[in-house]
């Protein structure tokens, strides 16, 4: 199973980056995991996309286009769903044939707030909707308190955090196999 990382932090040392790294273990050998590399999109413009899709969004849209099912780890900013992750959405949102539709996508969101992204996940789920995802439902990872659930080396030492990202793994898995038994041919 082949799986695509989004993560809606450009920061080095990203919690929701660390998550996703955390995630990637987790899974193991079960699913090889490709980043579609945010940071590299130019900031949407019409005037560009009018010349051509640039060749950073093409690549993304290569791996979306490629994987089995899309996985979105990201903070929430302002109550919302960070701009470069929108950013990259509104982009790929653009080419011909829309590379989300009908992709099984899952959602992960991890802040040191208290409600663990949960304002931006349902905003991410309604952009969903027009981009034709078909979003797990659940379980939600929503992780509170990130910051108090790694040591000073980096390491997740949070046992309840590590059983709900592998749950949510194994619920996506099923989801994706779910999913392809619904699409013609
Ligand atoms: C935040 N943060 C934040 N947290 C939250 O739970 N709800 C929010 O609305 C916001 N808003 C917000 C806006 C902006 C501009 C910044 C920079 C930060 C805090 C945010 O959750 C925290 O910085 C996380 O650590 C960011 O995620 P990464 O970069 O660690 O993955």
């Amino acid at each position: 199973m082949r799986l695509a990382v989004i993560v809606g932090s450009l920061r080095k040392g990203s919690f929701n980056r660390k998550i996703s790294e955390v995630y990637q273990d987790l899974a193991g050998e079960e699913a090889s995991f490709s980043e579609v590399e945010i940071f590299a999109l130019p900031p949407y413009n019409y005037d560009v996309e009018k010349h051509g899709i640039p060749q950073e969004v093409r690549r993304a849209e290569d791996i979306i286009r490629q994987c089995d099912g899309v996985l979105i780890f990201s903070p929430e900013y302002n109550y919302s769903i960070p701009g470069v992750l929108k950013n990259a959405l509104d982009w790929i949102s653009r080419v011909e044939q829309q590379p989300f539709h009908a992709k099984p996508t899952g959602i992960v969101g991890a802040s040191p707030g208290r409600l663990g992204t949960a304002r931006m996940q349902y905003h991410l789920r309604q952009v969903g909707v027009t981009l034709d995802m078909r979003i797990l439902n659940k379980p939600e990872v929503m992780i509170t308190q990130v910051d108090k659930k790694f040591d000073h080396d980096g390491v997740l030492t949070d046992e309840a955090t590590k059983k709900i990202l592998r749950k949510h793994f194994e619920k996506f898995r099923e989801y994706i196999d779910q999913c392809r038994c619904h699409l013609p041919g």
